[in-house]
């Protein structure tokens, strides 16, 4: 795995394996908290919930992690008193504002850490700031490359949910 920095503030990384994936959920795990929020972003077979992971292993909490496509929003417990829960979200189906706020997931935040698969252009509402992770899949490859940055502000500084790439 090489690190490197693309733009001041914001790390990159090669990913070879899935395991290398969940590595860094496990290393970018150290910097969250009850009350932080994690946007993941990247097209289907980036590695997103295998970040997830890799956060949620870190983290410490309990369940097995898998896609929440079918179900939205799962939710992770702590591992003991004073440790963050984990709310896992795919937005990818949200069909807008009015769904999300209908997840409830400012009172989440108070005392977990949310990770949102799909959820630039509509999640960066929930906080005045959050981790964005960006994951690239190389054609023809397993290789991954991931960038991430701490974002501030709650609308989405690159585009807008309506123009996914
Ligand atoms: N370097 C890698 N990083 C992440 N996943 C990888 C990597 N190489 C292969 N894979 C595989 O790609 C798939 C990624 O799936 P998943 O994490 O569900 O993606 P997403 O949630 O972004 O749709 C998994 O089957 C995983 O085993
Ligand atoms: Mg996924």
């Amino acid at each position: 795995m090489t690190t490197g920095r693309a733009t001041p503030g914001s790390s990159t990384r090669t990913l070879p394996t899935v395991e290398d994936t969940e590595a860094l959920g496990r290393e970018l795990a150290l910097n969250l908290g009850r009350g932080d929020l994690v946007i993941l972003d990247g097209p289907l077979g980036a590695g997103k919930t295998a970040l997830s992971r890799g956060i949620a292993a870190g983290l410490g909490v309990l369940g097995r992690v898998s896609s929440p496509t079918f179900v939205i929003a799962r939710e992770h417990a702590p591992s003991g008193p004073g440790a963050p829960g984990m709310i896992h979200v795919d937005a990818y189906r949200l069909g807008g504002l009015p769904e999300l706020d209908a997840l409830d997931l400012d009172s989440d935040l108070e005392d977990s850490v949310v990770v949102v698969e799909w959820g630039e252009g509509i999640a960066e509402r929930l906080t005045d700031r959050h981790l964005h992770v960006r994951l690239i899949r190389l054609p023809n490859s397993d290789v991954r490359t991931a960038e991430w940055e701490w974002r501030t502000g709650r609308s989405s500084p690159i585009r807008s949910r309506s123009s996914p790439s």
